[in-house]
């Protein structure tokens, strides 16, 4: 069943109020992992960090996913990053869009993922684990990130170690852009391990904060709800166990509404 189309064939057949985008490139990472940028509608806004529902028609019907935006609040196009499941009812059809295919995205941006929910602090420590590094990709090139904090800590832990390219060439891009790269060089901290194969750092975050190897290997005192601040995205499992962490150490959870000292948000998309 081939569910990809262009977007001026879903002119008449998409629902109303659903912006319909044109996919621009494709990057295949592992056979797990890609990531795609395509148009972004003039009129959407978004903060940093949101989500979206992002979707495509399958047997006539939409069928949409919350995705993390990875691009900043200040780019013209919007980028995604993915994970492919075999047989997921989306990402299976997701995973082989082509440049001039279209993808439907509803109008409105939400999430907790964002500067304004967490109250001023020194540090923040942004905990990833797989395609849970999409909202971090948003707000490691948002100038007010910067603005905010003095240090940026992005922890990326996956499975295998291919499936920390993503990460590396974004900090890299992000270090080398001529606008984020003056905020970035001297605050982003890239702290990355690897789960199931040999790679110098092994172990899961959690493990890493309890341990105190993460402070250990940063230089810096372990956690402290006075100067630090956490926001959490992966697994159900990992946001659990790391929001317990954060709990322990004495940091409390905020929302948009009431901001406080870490924020958590699911990634997860099948
Ligand atoms: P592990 O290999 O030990 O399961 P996934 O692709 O399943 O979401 O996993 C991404 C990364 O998150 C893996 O390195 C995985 O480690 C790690 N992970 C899975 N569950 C947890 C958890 N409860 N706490 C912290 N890290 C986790």
């Amino acid at each position: 069943m081939n569910v990809l189309a262009k977007p001026a064939d879903l002119a008449d057949a998409a629902p109303a109020g659903v912006f319909v985008e044109e996919v621009k490139t494709v990057q295949h990472y592992t056979d797990r992992l890609f990531r795609f940028r395509m148009t972004r509608p003039s009129s959407f806004r978004f903060r940093s960090g949101e989500f979206v529902m992002i979707g495509l028609m399958i047997d006539g019907k939409p069928l949409y996913r919350a995705y993390s935006i990875a691009s900043p609040a200040w780019d013209e196009e919007l980028e995604f990053f993915s994970i492919k499941v075999p047989d997921g009812p989306l990402t299976s059809h997701l995973q082989k869009i082509q440049p001039g295919d279209a993808v439907l995205m509803k109008k409105k941006p939400t999430g907790t993922l964002v500067n304004d929910a967490l109250v001023p602090g020194k540090r923040v420590y942004m905990f990833s684990t797989g395609t849970g590094i999409a909202p971090f990709a948003s707000l490691i090139r948002d100038p007010d990130t910067y603005e905010k904090f003095d240090q940026v800590i992005l922890t990326h832990t996956c499975r295998e170690v291919a499936e920390l390219k993503y990460g590396e060439d974004l900090v890299q891009e992000t270090l080398n852009d001529p606008l984020i790269g003056e905020f970035a060089k001297d605050k982003l901290i890239h702290y990355t391990s690897v789960t199931r194969e040999d790679f110098p750092r092994k172990g899961r975050i959690t493990d890493l904060i309890q341990s105190g190897k993460l402070f250990a290997d940063l230089g810096v005192p372990p956690l402290d709800p006075a100067i630090d601040r956490g926001m959490i995205c992966g697994s159900m499992d990992m946001l659990r166990d790391t929001k317990a962490l954060l709990e322990e150490a004495g940091l409390t959870e905020g929302a948009n509404n009431k901001p406080a000292e870490f924020v958590v948000e699911r990634a997860f998309v099948g």
